[in-house]
């Protein structure tokens, strides 16, 4: 379980390549699933200049772990699953 103690970190490429390819829109996914959520886990959004892994852009990492080719739809099933070590409120309580 999440206390309100933990972070969980994205990371956000923002290179000139991922971040037209997708990052820009996906920048705006993350900041609305983080409004629209009751969170017990604290969100830390970054961003990071280019790692030399355009071609398999857009790329972000969440909590630690690296993903590629990431479109809005790809970012929005990662949130969903993310959600649990994000203490996601679902309304059960
Ligand atoms: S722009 Fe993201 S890896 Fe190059």
């Amino acid at each position: 379980m999440p206390s309100h103690n933990d972070v969980v970190e994205i990371v956000v490429c923002l290179g000139s390549s991922c971040f037209a390819r997708g990052n820009a829109e996906n920048l705006a996914i993350i900041h609305e699933y983080i409004q629209g959520k009751t969170l017990t886990a604290s969100v830390r959004v970054t961003g990071r200049l280019c790692q030399d892994e355009c071609k398999q852009g857009p790329n972000l990492m969440i909590g630690g772990q690296i993903h590629h080719g990431v479109t809005t739809e790809r970012l929005r099933e990662l949130l969903q699953q993310s959600g649990g070590h994000l203490g996601e409120d679902h309304g059960t309580a």
